[in-house]
């Protein structure tokens, strides 16, 4: 590929002072993952608030009746002026897609209370607004949001990696060029590695409203940031607000898989390697729990708060403080 995103700055990676978070889910059918801002708060029946409700109204209908799913709006004028923006997924149904960005903003103000700037993703969709011009397709918005599987994969981590490697790339690639929805799935085969988990699925997006050069060197930027974060992991995120994908060892969205990869070819494909896997985490974690697996990097703050009920963990990257963001069950 060429490497035209080379020189671009990956601006997450570039002011990472990190932060790590973690939360407990709610054992919901649909997980939300808030990345609350530190522009300040509004209050109770501000205009700031008012402004926040305005576009609760307007983003759902408009986001899911856009032929791009995407929708993004200014409402009032400084200093209470609030920009937002919600995408779904591409494979996302257009009801499907309504409801979601509507709950993005119930849940932002819950998750984020008073928070004005704050983001929520969801497997479908994301929402976020601010009260920073986070609309233009070229600025704002560069914090992200990890999510990784707990459970580690059994293949040889080498060769997994380097299929996830492989398949995100050409994801990324087809998500770049596909100029209706900036949106790419793939399939790739791993059958001649792991008889057991014998595919890998990915989705690659952007917003539908960047260019093809600016989307792929965002998703280049984050799928870059693989390698620090999801070695190994059976399944990982990386979501911000210009772009995100999503990787698994089970089948994830909708629709035939726009792309198909071979299986990489090896040797043999012995029974998977021992595996270093331990019991994946019962219950929900306590409040300040984390597993080593987690600090030895020193880009990581140990401040905890707690650890996700599904088995994943979440890491804010570019952040240098902490944030609540728990809705207990
Ligand atoms: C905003 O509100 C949160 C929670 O209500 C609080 O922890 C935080 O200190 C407030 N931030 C500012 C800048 O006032
Ligand atoms: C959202 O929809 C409303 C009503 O259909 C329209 O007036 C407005 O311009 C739309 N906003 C965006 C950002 O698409
Ligand atoms: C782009 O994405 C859309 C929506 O998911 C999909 O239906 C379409 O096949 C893709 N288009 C191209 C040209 O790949
Ligand atoms: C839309 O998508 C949702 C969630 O994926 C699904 O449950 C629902 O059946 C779909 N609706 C239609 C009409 O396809
Ligand atoms: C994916 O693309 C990046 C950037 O072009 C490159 O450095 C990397 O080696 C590629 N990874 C794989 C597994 O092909
Ligand atoms: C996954 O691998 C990491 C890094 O090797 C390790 O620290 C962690 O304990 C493993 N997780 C599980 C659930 O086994």
């Amino acid at each position: 590929m060429a490497s035209h995103h080379r020189g671009r700055i990956p601006s997450y990676l570039a002011t990472a002072a990190a932060l790590l978070l973690a939360f407990l889910l709610p054992p919901l059918a649909a997980s939300q993952w808030p990345n609350c801002g530190n522009k300040g708060n509004f209050t109770t029946n501000s205009p700031y608030q008012a402004n926040i409700r305005a576009l609760s109204t307007t983003l759902p209908k408009n986001a899911s009746s856009s032929r791009t799913l995407f929708a993004a709006d200014s409402v009032g004028t400084v200093p209470d002026i609030v920009y937002a923006l919600a995408l779904c997924r591409g494979d996302a149904n257009a009801s499907a897609c309504g409801n979601c960005v509507s709950n993005g903003f119930n849940d932002a103000q819950k998750l984020c209370p008073y928070g004005k700037d704050a983001a929520v993703y969801y497997d479908l969709c994301y929402v976020g607004f601010s009260n920073q011009n986070i609309l233009s397709a070229t600025g704002g918005g560069n914090s992200v949001l990890i999510l990784m599987s707990d459970n580690n994969v059994t293949a040889p981590v080498e060769a997994f990696d380097a299929a996830v490697g492989v398949l995100m790339n050409a994801t990324a690639d087809y998500a770049a060029a596909n100029n209706s929805r900036r949106f790419g799935t793939g399939v790739g085969g791993f059958e001649t590695v792991d008889k057991r988990n014998p595919k890998i699925y990915g989705v690659a997006q952007c917003r539908p409203d960047m260019a093809p050069g600016d989307c792929r060197s965002c998703l280049g930027s984050i799928i870059a940031m693989r390698s620090q974060y999801l070695i190994g992991r059976q399944g990982g995120r990386i979501l911000g607000l210009r772009c995100n994908y999503r990787y698994e060892q089970y089948s994830f969205f909708t629709g035939p898989s726009m792309l198909q990869l071979p299986a990489p070819t090896v040797g043999v494909a012995p029974a998977p390697a021992p595996a270093s896997v331990g019991p994946p985490p019962v219950g929900g974690g306590e409040l300040g729990e984390i597993t080593s697996s987690c600090l030895h990097d020193s880009v990581f703050r140990p401040e905890v708060i707690s650890q996700l009920r599904e088995g994943w963990r979440s890491f804010f990257p570019d952040r240098s403080s902490l944030f609540y963001l728990h809705e207990k069950v």
